[in-house]
């Protein structure tokens, strides 16, 4: 019934959005131009509104264009401004029970949580209808994000994925510069990031802490939620959860849907054949290594191999490098100009036949470096002609509230730059690298002569998307996947 009604309301939003002075509870002219009628406003939600909930929310809300409902935080002391900001919605620690209060009047929920809790939370707004808008990576693992990209279009709602750098004017140039052949077909890729800026590759925290006052023993369950369930440490919440594989994805989780995202989206690129890597290794005694099987490494580099594309006849090999590694500075880019723009500590480079295109994080500082001698910029004009160049992240979140309005398979929702069935492939590959560097780390009791462990998943794996599956090493396909906490299983 409740389904119904939202649906029905849904409809009646759509209507009231798409016929510019329709009737409708209040009349868009009788509240004057600048107003937006309640019933143009979409009812809206925040999972998680600290940390980036907090700019998700306030982005989406769009100074009052939509409503902010309710805010479901499991730490009171994370998102003290967003709840002062939004004085009027109501507050939760548990979502489902937020999602069950609230079915009739939220229409769309901003996900924000730590990476291991957007699956489970996505998958539990998008079976009630409600629109979602995921931050990046889309999932946790590699199944997660294949779930949601089919369950997006069962369930016909709006989704985006937080890469905001996505509708950023500067890949548009890219896709237009690529497409005009201005570097020819790309057969090499290079991306690198200064993550992890936080202690990664660490032993895992044994110190006993007392939970923050600020959380319940209820909210940290919350927090674990799918997740193996440890106790409460700073190390873990807030932010720091990013290095552990039970919540986090590392550096590439971290960076790999910005960074990734201009060639994937330029070159068109799907699911990678092969994937190898290398990670880095932690010593806290002399000469003899650390295994922490727990914890992301402190530095990797990882190589992924693509076919050729629809519009990219040729097999590319991209290299993605962290832990500050940068690739070799090629002989094309000046040497005092800064790969990736002047300071950027992230970047992308796709070198073609006939040049290299480059940009920093969000695809930013796009520029060509042809091979001829000429070097290409993005003319501030293309910047001024992109519509929401001048809003807030690109307008990534006030396009995607825009598209709920219009709903499911509209030309807005097609238009989104992040929607799960662009996201999803977007992150599986990211998360491919995961799944390379979790194997590369698998170690084995060994039959060497000093006892050390062997690692046999130290290889080039050669993987099949479509029934996701490492083809030539079997004990890699654990990390396509993750064990749930009972209670927390994904259900389709
Ligand atoms: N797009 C970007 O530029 C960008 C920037 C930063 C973070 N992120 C992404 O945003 C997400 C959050 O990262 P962060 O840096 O804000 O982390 P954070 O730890 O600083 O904040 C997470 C917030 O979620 C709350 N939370 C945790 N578990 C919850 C649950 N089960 N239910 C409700 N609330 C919960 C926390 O209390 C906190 O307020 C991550 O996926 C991260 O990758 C994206």
């Amino acid at each position: 019934m409740k389904k119904r009604d939202l649906l029905n309301r849904r409809d009646l939003i759509k209507k009231a959005t798409l016929a510019t002075g329709s009737f409708f509870i209040v009349p868009r002219h009788v509240l004057g131009k600048g107003f937006t009628a309640p019933s143009d406003r979409l009812g809206l939600a925040a999972i998680g509104a600290g940390g980036k909930g907090r700019s998700d929310i306030t982005n989406a809300w769009h100074e009052g264009a939509n409503n902010v409902v309710a805010l479901c935080d499991v730490d009171v002391s994370q998102c003290k401004a967003t709840v002062e900001k939004f004085p009027k919605a109501k507050f939760y620690a548990d979502f489902r029970k937020m999602l069950e209060d609230h079915n009739d009047d939220i229409d769309a929920v901003t996900i924000s949580t730590p990476d291991h809790t957007h699956g489970i939370i996505a998958m539990a707004a998008m079976s009630l209808g409600k629109h979602v808008y995921v931050q990046k990576p889309l999932t946790h693992n590699i199944y997660e994000s294949r779930m949601l990209t089919e369950q997006a279009r069962k369930y016909k709602i709006v989704s985006q994925m937080g890469n905001q750098g996505a509708s950023n004017p500067g890949q548009q140039q890219m896709i237009e510069w690529f497409n005009e052949g201005k570097i020819g077909s790309v057969n090499k890729v290079d991306v690198w990031t200064d993550r992890p800026v936080w202690p990664q590759g660490i032993p895992v925290p044994k110190e006993k802490f007392a939970l923050p006052a600020t959380m319940t023993k209820e909210a940290w369950d919350l927090f674990i939620g799918p997740a193996v369930m440890v106790d409460y440490h700073p190390l873990y919440h807030p932010f720091k959860w990013r290095g552990w594989w039970n919540f986090g994805t590392g550096a590439l989780g971290d960076m790999g849907c910005h960074l990734i995202d201009p060639p994937f989206r330029v070159l068109q690129l799907g699911y990678p054949t092969e994937v190898q890597c290398s990670v880095g290794q932690v010593f806290t005694e002399d000469w003899v290594p650390e295994y922490i099987p727990e914890g992301c490494p402190p530095s990797s580099r990882v190589e992924i191999r693509f076919p050729p594309s629809s519009v990219n006849p040729v097999e590319l090999k991209m290299t993605w490098h962290d832990g500050g590694l940068r690739p070799f500075h090629p002989d094309l880019v000046p040497a005092d100009d800064f790969l990736g723009g002047q300071g950027s500590t992230n970047g992308v480079m796709m070198t073609g036949e006939k040049g290299i295109m480059t940009c920093g994080t969000y695809g930013l500082n796009p520029q060509i470096y042809l091979k001829n001698g000429d070097k290409l910029m993005m003319p501030e004009s293309f910047k001024a002609n992109n519509h929401h160049a001048e809003v807030s992240e690109y307008g990534h979140q006030l396009l995607w509230t825009e598209a709920c309005k219009e709903g499911f398979n509209g030309v807005k929702h097609k238009g989104l730059t992040s929607s799960f069935d662009y996201s999803g492939p977007l992150t599986e590959t990211v998360l491919m690298g995961n799944l390379a560097i979790r194997s590369y780390m698998l170690g084995k009791k060994g039959n060497n002569q000093r006892g050390r462990l062997d690692f046999p998943g130290r290889k080039k794996l050669r993987w099949d998307g479509a029934s996701m599956r490492i083809t030539n090493f079997d004990e890699a396909n654990q990390f396509v996947k993750r064990d749930y906490r009972r209670g927390w299983e994904i259900k389709v």
